[in-house]
């Protein structure tokens, strides 16, 4: 049944964005997908709608651009709420290009906090980070612990985010947020027809491991083994996407509450070292991959994890696949994605 609720999914094309979208359609709602494909395929869109079982509407829009945003709450509008996922990712790319970064999610959150304004669209769900607590001093990490300097332009935009936000709910208009700060998404659909896909060499573990098991990469380069960890490698809480997905969907029951601001862990309370991703992958999927122990790298916590219970009491949502679930829809993704070395 198409929903009548519609929801604006900025970055709806990208890994998380096009999941979500297919909670959404299954939840009843509407989704919209804006996106500018800077970080996405536009081959993906219909295999969104398969998987939503609905055409969707989806404009090709760069949410900098004042004057195309407009054009889409316009002509789509009014909205129950916007999710805002559109923002560049990548932590290194951000150390060498920070006003890339800057401008793109700052004044890409900007814009569309003016939409809103302007439409009176006043539910907004925004994309954060745990890489905001930084080095943290306890884990797991509970949503009151202290945010720290950020270690990276990326990290700043978030920070800057929640600021941005907070500001806007407690003095602008009547604007009601929540706050959801990501452990580490990894995962794809269970279909395996859409997924993650990095642009270039990825950066990130789990589309490492799957490409070096695929033969695209010669071996996996662990980052430092001499961590105060029981493995000696970094723990980092993994959480599948399609679980992700759904706290979204969870987000936007939350402002029938009546609260204003809303700030949650997403992750799943459990730690996994790197050393544990890959033989759960080898485990999982019967084969092994070639590793390498490398140096440290710059930048890396040694260890931080997610307690979630206030997402559980509050939004009433919980992460249910394990990490061994979602390394074999990574997989399943990997092998659908094989003809498409792009
Ligand atoms: P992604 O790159 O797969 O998706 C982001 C999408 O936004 C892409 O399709 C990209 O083309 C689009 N986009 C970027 N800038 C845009 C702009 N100015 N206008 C319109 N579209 C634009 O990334 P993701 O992993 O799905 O991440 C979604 C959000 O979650 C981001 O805000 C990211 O910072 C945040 N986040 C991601 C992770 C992670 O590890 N994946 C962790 C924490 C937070
Ligand atoms: N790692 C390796 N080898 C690799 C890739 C990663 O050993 O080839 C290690 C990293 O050093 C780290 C762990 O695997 O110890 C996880 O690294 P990821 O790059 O997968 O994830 P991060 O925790 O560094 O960061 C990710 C996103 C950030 C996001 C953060 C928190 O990249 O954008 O999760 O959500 F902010």
């Amino acid at each position: 049944m198409t929903g009548t609720k519609k929801i604006l999914v900025t970055g709806g094309a990208g890994f998380i964005g096009s999941h979500t979208v297919i909670a959404l359609a299954k939840a009843g709602y509407t989704p919209v997908i804006l996106d500018n494909f800077c970080n996405s395929h536009r081959w993906i869109v219909p295999e969104i709608e398969a998987l939503a079982g609905q055409s969707l509407a989806c404009y090709e829009a760069d949410c900098t651009n004042e004057k195309q945003l407009a054009k889409v709450f316009d002509e789509e509008g009014p909205f129950e709420g916007v999710i805002h996922f559109a923002a560049l990712k990548a932590v290194g790319e951000s150390v060498n290009e920070p006003l890339k970064y800057y401008r793109n999610n700052i004044d890409g959150l900007l814009c569309v906090l003016e939409q809103m304004n302007r439409t009176k669209t006043n539910r907004l769900v925004f994309s954060s980070s745990c890489t905001i607590y930084g080095l943290p001093d306890v884990v797991p990490i509970t949503e009151t612990e202290s945010l720290k300097e950020p270690q990276s332009p990326y990290g700043a935009t978030k920070l800057m985010g929640e600021q941005i936000v907070k500001s806007v709910v407690e003095k602008g208009a009547e604007l009601k947020a929540v706050l959801l700060r990501y452990f580490n998404p990894i995962g794809a659909h269970e279909s395996g027809r859409i997924g993650e896909f990095p642009m270039g060499v990825p950066n990130n573990l789990v589309p490492y491991v799957t490409q070096t098991a695929a033969g695209w990469r010669e071996a996996i380069t662990i980052n430092g083994s001499d961590y105060d960890t029981p493995d000696g490698t970094c723990i980092r809480d993994y959480i599948h996407v399609t679980d992700l997905a759904e706290a979204h969907v969870q987000s936007l029951k939350w402002f029938d509450k009546g609260e204003s601001l809303g700030i949650f862990n997403l992750g799943t309370g459990k730690g996994s070292s790197v050393t544990e991703v890959i033989e759960t992958f080898e485990k999982a999927l019967g084969v092994k991959i070639n590793k390498i122990v490398g140096p440290r790298r710059s930048g890396d916590v040694p260890a931080i994890w997610a307690n979630a219970d206030k997402a559980e009491k509050e939004l009433n949502w919980k992460a249910r696949l394990t990490l061994e679930d979602a390394l074999k829809d990574a997989w399943s993704w990997q092998k659908n994605i094989e003809n498409r070395k792009t």
